[in-house]
């Protein structure tokens, strides 16, 4: 009852409700849920309240009654027994009804939206989500790709290839829909629409290692002007200040923030992202007051120094990159990093781009990436035997300008 009533129900309305639906999908999910909950609840309530009758009405009052002998021993009584049986027949189709109904909703776009409808490729990776654009190809480099924070357009049916790359992974979207599994080598697909604008949660829903339950992400629901406005600068190249002359360069910079390191397992998400995550996330979409060319120009040459380049792309600054880091082109528009982990404040990333493990024990940009054949493309991590021999160090002289830069990338 504490539980039940002590405000702890955080799942009833918190960013990850199932009850508290914003979609048509999560909503048919629950509609199921609700006739299940009525017709099985109406039946504990039958049962239990005979149960509790006959235990009250014939339960022993005295010895004579603890000592009296059986009753008469009869053969059952047909009519009871052929009731009972069509009763849990009819309870049965009573809930099969919708719930089939639902399974066909939620297997694809309905016929009318289909034409309309937004279609996008997620593809998981131990631990975090791509999302692809297939209708927005860019020039050279294929389509419009994102990372753990998935734009839609509000009121609009969109249908996601689900994909992966690694293990079995599952999408969930808990107030929109879900979930659906990711599955290797076998193509799996679900639908989902939000009703209004808004900012939702998503989480990785099937375990699959060990940084399983910090693999997250968000799904941000936009009107359709600011859709297009988004999807135009998210096509852009990435954001350039342009580089001061060889004399300011020269001049030290103190960083804008004071790091302090929070520790292992500290929370990185704070009431202001809680309390309007959507305005947040608008704001997030601006540059920052307090923006030094001359840091970003030392964390863009530090992005090649340090070898981030190696796996991770910024479209138009650096090319390359490999095909399982997320794309970074427009990290500093995003509300979160490390997998939807962290809020994308300039502590955190300082925090995560400098104690990666700290962070997530065990992510690939620390321990680094098996590429087949015994070879690695190696991390973070410096391992004991020798065979990673990488040992990417940013301390926290080094790290201001790379977030400087990281967060000029809007
Ligand atoms: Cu991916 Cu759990």
């Amino acid at each position: 009852m504490p539980l039940f009533f002590g405000g702890w129900l955080n799942w009833l309305t918190g960013p990850q409700s199932t009850i508290d639906v914003a979609g048509p999908v999560a909503k048919s999910q629950l509609d199921v849920f609700y006739v299940t909950v009525w017709v099985t609840g109406i039946i504990f309530v039958l049962v239990g309240g005979v149960l509790a009758y006959a235990t009250l009405k014939y339960k022993a009052r005295n010895s004579a009654d603890e000592n009296a002998p059986p009753p008469p021993q009869g053969h059952g009584n047909p009519l009871i027994e052929l009731s009972l049986i069509a009763a849990s027949v009819l309870a049965l189709v009573f809930i099969a009804v919708p719930t089939l109904k639902a399974i066909w909703y939620n297997y694809d776009v309905p016929a009318d939206e289909k034409q309309n409808a937004l279609e996008i490729t997620s593809t998981a990776y131990q631990w975090w989500f791509k999302f692809e654009y297939p209708s927005e190809q860019i020039d050279g480099t294929g389509p419009l790709t994102t990372a753990n924070e998935l734009v839609i357009p509000a009121g609009r049916a969109v249908s996601i290839n689900l994909r992966t790359t690694d293990v079995i992974h599952s999408f969930w979207v808990p107030k929109l829909a879900g979930k659906v599994d990711m599955i290797p080598n076998r193509g799996n697909h679900l639908w989902l629409k939000a009703d209004a604008p808004g900012y939702f949660w998503g989480q990785c829903a099937e375990y699959c290692g060990e940084d399983h339950a910090v693999m997250r992400f968000r799904v941000i629901a936009l009107s359709a002007p600011d859709y297009a406005t988004w999807l135009a600068k998210q096509k852009a190249p990435a954001r350039s200040l342009e580089t001061p002359d060889a004399a300011t360069m020269s001049q030290a910079v103190p960083a804008a923030y004071a790091f302090k390191n929070p520790g292992r397992n500290a929370p990185g998400w704070t009431d202001k992202f809680d309390s309007d995550p959507l305005a947040a996330w608008v704001k997030q979409q601006s540059p920052e007051a307090g923006e030094n060319p001359v840091l970003v120009a030392k964390g863009r040459e530090l992005f090649t120094s340090k070898t981030c380049v190696t796996c991770h792309v910024i479209r138009g600054n650096h090319g390359g990159g490999a095909p399982f880091a997320p794309d970074l082109t427009h990290i500093g528009s995003r509300t979160t990093i490390a997998a939807g982990l962290l809020e994308n404040s300039v502590e955190n990333m300082h925090r995560w781009i400098s104690r990666p493990n700290e962070v997530k024990p065990g992510n690939k940009m620390y321990m680094g990436v098996p590429m087949g054949g015994g070879s690695m493309m190696t991390g973070y991590m410096k391992s004991e035997d020798g065979r990673l021999t990488h040992n990417i160090t940013v301390s926290d002289d080094e790290a201001p300008a790379l977030v400087a830069y990281l967060h000029s990338l809007k």
